[in-house]
């Protein structure tokens, strides 16, 4: 019922250069690929040529960020449109490291996403709690928190939504979720979706598991009847590796 999607966060890494090698060397690998949906999430340098470069592919091309406004004086920023512009369809919103290192709040990551939704863009947004959250048990409550902000005034342009869990403790830490404690969650998101949104619109939105995603623990991790796929850091900038959490993901590892 959901195709499953799987996105690569390059975060700062790669050239224009790397990324047109990366996606010569990628798309031959996933050729045969139909069940799937692939998406690539460069440095905003490096979107455009990537996006050429994968062009007929199928395989999707995103922002790791935007600014909420359409356009103005924001230097440094890119809107919605400019990302469209330069060849994305998806764009990833509320990254833990926006909201830690950069100070983004859950009212923000709202303004975003609605943002997205009104350019068309596919919002890939990030939740999670970190350890100490975890170990005080409020994982729920963050999640709550900042799904509720994160989903406000969107409505009916929640059509395209996507939701990653990406529980902080295990982002670039090489400790993953267990396939069991990224279920629990994952259906506890899907309950708070319809509740927030709505119940068949909660039913077909994707929620991907990030943080720590390896071709070796893929497989039982997108197995969980909640894991609609996976949104991988590290194991992402090498095309072999993210060709091997694409067959995973199909369960063919
Ligand atoms: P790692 O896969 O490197 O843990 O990163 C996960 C992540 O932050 C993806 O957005």
């Amino acid at each position: 019922m959901r195709t499953p999607l799987v996105a690569a966060n390059w975060k700062m890494h790669k050239t224009v250069g790397e990324a047109a090698a990366y996606a010569h060397a990628f798309r031959a690998l996933v050729a045969e690929v139909r069940d799937v949906e692939i998406v690539l999430a460069p440095p905003f340098t490096a979107l455009h040529a990537l996006a050429g470069a994968l062009a007929g592919s199928g395989i999707g091309v995103a922002g790791q960020d935007l600014h909420a406004e359409r356009q103005g004086a924001f230097t440094g920023e890119i809107s919605a449109g400019m990302l469209r512009d330069a060849g994305a369809g998806y764009v990833i919103i509320g990254h833990s490291e926006r909201r830690h290192l950069f100070g983004e709040t859950d009212a923000e990551v709202g303004a975003k996403v609605r943002a997205a939704t009104g350019a068309r863009l596919v919002p890939i947004m990030c939740v999670g709690e970190t350890l100490a959250e975890r170990e005080s048990n409020r994982t729920f409550e963050v999640l709550d928190r900042q799904l509720q902000a994160g989903l406000a005034g969107l409505a009916a342009a929640a059509g395209s939504l996507v939701v990653a869990y990406e529980p902080v403790w295990a982002i670039g830490t090489g400790r993953n979720a267990t396939p069991e404690q990224a279920q629990e969650v994952h259906a506890h998101i899907r309950a708070r979706l319809a509740g927030v949104l709505d119940e068949s619109i909660a039913r077909t939105r994707r929620i991907l598991y990030g943080g720590s995603v390896k071709p070796g623990n893929v497989a039982a991790l997108a197995a969980q009847p909640d894991v609609d796929g996976a949104l991988v850091g590290g194991a992402g900038l090498d095309p072999g590796s993210f060709a091997e959490i694409v067959a995973g993901t199909r369960g063919l590892l």
